[in-house]
């Protein structure tokens, strides 16, 4: 007589530590200053990586070669089709444009900031006091939304990248509103290079942002932890 095996229980999809890929397929849309330094921080870390911009995936694919070898250029419905993770790094100003029906589903890191000199004004995020990736949550309300990325240069995201254990290696903070989407984003980080520094909410990311203590500060997890307000998790 064969034993049926005890089942496990399927993956919540509130499970704080979801089992993350190997070989995790990432999808970075836009191909700017913050976008590629991402990209190759991915590709480096053994991730595949689909690349777009605003337009035709064959204006890109030149830049592409030189600047992210690897990446594959997409079209933006292309690239974040069957990904693991959705990377936006597009200027504020132009995520209108990004159909939120893309995202519906997905992690969606936002790496980006509100720039009022490149930006112009917009109500929603000059208005914001929670921080602009609860907006961002809000025009993609059916994606889960993990800011991170943003409070460093897209410069030194490379240069900054240590080893696990590293003494010099640095944190980035990982804030989002489901666990999941908070692991899964922090065993990203964590491979690239940074210490993961998650924040259990999008609400009061403002520390985070343009004139927030934390922004272009280069900090270390436990600097940035004690900036986030919560105690330090329990090793
Ligand atoms: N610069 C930094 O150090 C830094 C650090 C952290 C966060 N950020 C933030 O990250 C964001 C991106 O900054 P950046 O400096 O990388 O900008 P950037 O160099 O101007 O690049 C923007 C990229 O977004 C693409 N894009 C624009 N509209 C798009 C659309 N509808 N769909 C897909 N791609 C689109 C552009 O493609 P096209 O050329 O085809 O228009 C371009 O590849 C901003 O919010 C910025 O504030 C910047």
């Amino acid at each position: 007589m064969t034993t049926e095996p005890p089942s496990t229980p399927p993956a919540t999809p509130d499970s704080i530590t979801p089992s993350v890929p190997d070989h995790l397929h990432v999808a970075v849309v836009g191909a700017g200053r913050v976008g590629t330094a991402v990209a190759r921080s991915l590709l480096d870390a053994g991730c595949r990586v689909s690349l777009s911009a605003s337009g035709d995936p064959a204006q890109l694919a030149l830049l592409a070669e030189i600047v992210t070898p690897g990446a594959e250029p997409k079209w933006t419905r292309d690239a974040v089709a069957g990904t693991d993770l959705v990377i936006l790094a597009v200027p504020l100003h132009r995520l209108h444009q990004v159909d939120p029906a893309l995202l519906a589903g997905r992690v969606v890191v936002d790496a980006m900031n509100y720039w009022p000199p490149v930006d112009g004004d917009i109500p929603a995020f000059a208005a914001g006091t929670q921080g602009s990736s609860a907006v961002v949550q809000e025009m993609f309300p059916d994606a889960d939304v993990v800011k991170s990325f943003n409070h460093t240069g897209y410069h030194s995201l490379e240069p900054d990248r240590r080893p696990a254990g590293h003494p010099e290696r640095l944190g980035l903070a990982v804030a989002g509103n489901r666990p999941g989407a908070v692991a899964l984003v922090s065993a990203v980080v964590d491979r690239i290079g940074y210490d993961p520094v998650p924040v259990s909410s999008l609400a009061g990311t403002a520390f985070l942002e343009p004139g927030g203590p934390a922004f272009g500060a280069r900090l270390t997890a436990a600097q940035l932890q004690a900036l986030t307000g919560a105690p330090a998790p329990v090793a």
